[in-house]
C-alpha cells in the first residue's frame, strides 16, 4: 500500500462526500457528538495488554453514557469475548464467507458494550484477500454511526492487515509496556505507519507501568527517537499500573473495571476514558463518518 492510503485521505473522502448522500443508521442524538471516534489500539509487540486495554476502556466509557462498539481485528487469533466470558454463535469469518452479516454476529458484553467477535485459529484469515478486505469493511461501515465511539482491536505487529485498520481509523493507540522489546517494537510499527503510511501522528499509552513515573519515562523514550527520526508527533495519554487484579479478572472472564472498580488499574482506566473523549480526535471528520473506510476500496487495498 502507498502512502497515498494515509488517514489522511479517509478525511478529505468523508469532506468530499455530499451530506445529502450521508445514509445513516441513526439520527445523532443532541448529547452526541456529530461524528463517531474512530480508535485502532494495537502494538508492535505482542501480549502488552491491548485487548485488556480496549475492553475495558470501552467499559469505563460506557460509565460516561458512551455508546461504544469493539471490533475484534486480530483475525486469525481473536480472544476478546473470551476475555469478555462470551461465547458468540459466529464472528467475522462468517462474514467473510458470506454466510452472515455484520449485525448477525453482534453480540453484547459488560455495560451494554457491543462487540464482533473475530474467530481464532482459522489461519486464511490472516492473510485476507483483497475482495474479502472491501467486503468487510463495508460491511463495517454500516455500524460507524450506531455509536459514539468505535474500537479496533488489532493484532500485533506489522502485517498488512493490521496496518489497514489502523490507518483507516481516525486514531492510532500504540500500546507498549516498559521491556526494551515493547519499546523497540512499538517504534519500528510507528516507522512504518509514519514512512509507508504517512501517518503523522499517534497516541501512546504505557502499560504495565510499575509507577505513573516510569509510564512517563517509557514515553519520553519512545518520543526522543520519533521526534529525531521520524515525521510522526506522539502524545502521552497516560499509563495503567501492573495490577495482579487483571490478572485475576482474566482468570474469571471478567472485567477488572467491573470486578474490582478500585483497584489502581481501574483507576487508570476511568482516567484514560476521560481523557479519550474530552481530547479533541487526531483527525476531526468534517461530515458524516461513513464511508471513511472508502478509502481503503477507492485505493484497492493493498
Ligand atoms: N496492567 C496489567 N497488569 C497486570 N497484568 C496485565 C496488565 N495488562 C495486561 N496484563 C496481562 O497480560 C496478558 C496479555 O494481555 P492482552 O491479552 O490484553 O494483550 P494483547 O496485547 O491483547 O495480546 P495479543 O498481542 O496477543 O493480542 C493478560 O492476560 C493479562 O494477564
Ligand atoms: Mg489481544
Amino acid at each position: 500500500m502507498e502512502s497515498k492510503n494515509s488517514s489522511d485521505n479517509v478525511i478529505r473522502l468523508s469532506d468530499r462526500m455530499p451530506r445529502n448522500k450521508m445514509v445513516r443508521a441513526d439520527k445523532p442524538k443532541p448529547d452526541r457528538p456529530p461524528y463517531t471516534r474512530v480508535i485502532a489500539v494495537t502494538s508492535g509487540k505482542g501480549g502488552v495488554g491491548k485487548t485488556n486495554i480496549v475492553a475495558n476502556l470501552g467499559y469505563a466509557l460506557t460509565r460516561f453514557g458512551k455508546k461504544v462498539l469493539i471490533l475484534d481485528a486480530d483475525l486469525g487469533l481473536g480472544n476478546l469475548d473470551v476475555l469478555l466470558g462470551l461465547a458468540p454463535k459466529y464472528n467475522l469469518s462468517h462474514v467473510i464467507m458470506g454466510e452472515k452479516s455484520i449485525s448477525d454476529i453482534i453480540v453484547e458484553g459488560p455495560g451494554n458494550m457491543l462487540i464482533l467477535p473475530a474467530s481464532s485459529g482459522i489461519q486464511e484469515l490472516t492473510q485476507l484477500t483483497q475482495e474479502q478486505k472491501i467486503q468487510i469493511l463495508s460491511e463495517l461501515d454500516q455500524m460507524i454511526d450506531t455509536v459514539d465511539i468505535f474500537f479496533i482491536d488489532t493484532a500485533a505487529g506489522i502485517s498488512s492487515n493490521v496496518m489497514d485498520f489502523n490507518v483507516t481509523a481516525h486514531e492510532i493507540i500504540v500500546v507498549v509496556s516498559p521491556e526494551p522489546t515493547s519499546i523497540t517494537d512499538a517504534y519500528a510499527l510507528m516507522k512504518v505507519l509514519s514512512l509507508k503510511y504517512a501517518e503523522k501522528c499517534c497516541k501512546v499509552i504505557v502499560n504495565l507501568a510499575g509507577t505513573n513515573q516510569q509510564g512517563r519515562e517509557v514515553f519520553r523514550q519512545l518520543n526522543m527517537v520519533t521526534e529525531r527520526f521520524l515525521d510522526m508527533t506522539i502524545d502521552y495519554l497516560g499509563s495503567v499500573l501492573f495490577d495482579a487484579n487483571i490478572i485475576q479478572g482474566v482468570k474469571q472472564q471478567k472485567l477488572v473495571s467491573e470486578l474490582y472498580p478500585d483497584t489502581q488499574a481501574s483507576r487508570c482506566f476511568t482516567d484514560l476514558a476521560r481523557k479519550i473523549f474530552t481530547s479533541s480526535p487526531t483527525h476531526v471528520p468534517k461530515g458524516d463518518s461513513n464511508f471513511f473506510w472508502h478509502h481503503l476500496i477507492e485505493n484497492n487495498c493493498s
